[in-house]
């Protein structure tokens, strides 16, 4: 078997079932060259998935989670500042303190009436057309608004953000030269803008409550401000808009399963979610590095090697999971890691939840006899999965 997890290829019609069935099988914790780079442990079984990111002693969110290595000198971010996706406890803790109480269970909830509302007009807005792009115009369209909520900024901007995110999380060599840090370079300017406009005039919302609170006993620097509106704006976009297009083909590939839902969809609507996060599993990896030389599934791991956990791969384990190759919206436990599983756990899980279910009932509800008159295509990515475009033609119900 052919193993390829770097090339957006392999990626190019979804996440490579067959590669990480093999692996899994054959060697679950394997050496995968890098071009350029110094190559890497591919993880994909579910428990050492697990072990991996619950043991922040042993494998570090330092100086990176992306397989590529920071450049010599450039850093990850700002000069000595780092993003919180990238630190380590004690020091990550003390910064999701920071934020954690806006994504609590019952913060997500006193959102749930908005979110609902922000569905609504989403589908009013394509529900006469009969055809859309599903990516952009629907399933997109939730989280960026429900970022611009959350920072209290204007819905149409949240819009333009998420364009940045795309790049950002696409292939550089699927993109112009340089449109990768562009895109950054754009989001940070526009957060530039944010921290300027809530110091003058500070609203009720995260950016504002993110500026004025204190860490060491001291406020954040511009900088650190920055790289939190960087990872928030990052991690709830194309996520989630992934999991609405891809889980939305899933239900039209697999019709028995969706007839399912449909008989009760608010009570089967939970599972249904559940299962879909399983099988889209739209983050693909995140990568740590060992601390120090630790054994992994028999393999021995050195100081400083890469290891990458393939949170898909995980989640289609038979060890883990009964039937894995089988979408099954009634899948009771479900014990899938799509929102990962140790100290950096999905931050935005209980928003996710909130956005997807109040979505999927809206679209299902008042959309139907869905056809997609050519393919979706797939964003060029081996980071993040899910359908860049997904022309779609439907009914009104
Ligand atoms: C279906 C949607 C989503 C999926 C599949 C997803 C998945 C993930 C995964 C896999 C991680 C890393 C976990 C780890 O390293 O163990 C993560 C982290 C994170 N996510 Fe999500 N996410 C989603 C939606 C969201 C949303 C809507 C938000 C915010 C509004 C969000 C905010 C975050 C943050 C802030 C982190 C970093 C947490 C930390 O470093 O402590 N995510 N997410």
């Amino acid at each position: 078997m052919k193993i390829d997890l770097l090339s957006p290829a392999s990626f190019a019609a979804g996440q490579p079932h067959d590669q990480y069935r093999w692996l899994r099988e054959h060697e679950p914790v394997r050496w995968h060259d890098e071009p350029g780079g110094r190559g890497f442990w591919a993880v994909t079984r579910h428990a050492d998935v697990w072990t991996v990111d619950r043991d922040f002693q042993a494998f570090s969110s330092e100086p990176t989670i992306m397989i590529t290595d920071p450049l010599e000198g450039v850093g990850q971010g700002f000069g000595p500042y780092k993003m919180m996706l990238m630190m380590d406890p004690p020091e990550h803790t003390a910064f999701r303190k920071l934020i954690r109480q806006e994504f609590t269970l019952p913060a997500a909830r006193l959102r749930e009436d908005r979110i609902k509302a922000l569905a609504k007009q989403i589908v009013d807005a394509v529900i006469e057309k009969g055809e859309c792009d599903f990516v952009a115009e629907v399933a997109g369209e939730m989280p960026s608004f429900v970022i611009a909520e959350l920072m209290g900024l204007p819905l149409a901007d949240g819009r333009e953000l998420y364009k940045l995110t795309e790049a950002i999380h696409t292939a550089p060599e699927a993109l112009p030269p340089g449109a990768g840090a562009a895109a950054v370079a754009k989001m940070f300017e526009y957060g530039s803008g944010v921290i300027a406009e809530k110091r003058a005039r500070p609203g009720d919302d995260l950016a504002s409550r993110l500026l004025a609170c204190e860490v060491d006993g001291r406020k954040l620097e511009d900088a650190e401000f920055l790289l939190f509106f960087l990872l928030l704006v990052d991690a709830g976009g194309d996520t989630t808009r992934n999991l609405l297009s891809g889980g939305l083909l899933a239900l039209m590939d697999h019709p028995g399963q969706f007839a399912w839902l449909m008989a009760d969809l608010p009570e089967r609507l939970g599972p249904a979610r559940e299962e879909l996060l399983r099988w889209t599993s739209p983050v693909i990896y995140m990568r740590r590095t060992a601390r120090h030389d630790v054994e992994l599934a028999g393999q021995q791991i050195r100081e400083g090697d890469k290891v990458v956990m393939y949170f898909g791969a995980a989640n289609r384990d038979p060890a883990a999971f009964e039937r894995p190759e089988a979408l099954d919206l009634a899948r009771e436990p479900n014990p899938h890691i799509a929102f990962g599983a140790g100290a950096h756990n999905c931050l935005g899980q209980h928003i996710a939840r909130i956005e997807i279910d109040a979505m999927l009932s809206e679209v299902l509800t008042r959309m139907g006899d869905f056809e997609l008159p050519s393919p979706p295509e797939w964003l060029p990515s081996n980071f993040i999965s899910g359908p860049k475009t997904m022309p779609l033609k439907f009914k009104a119900r």
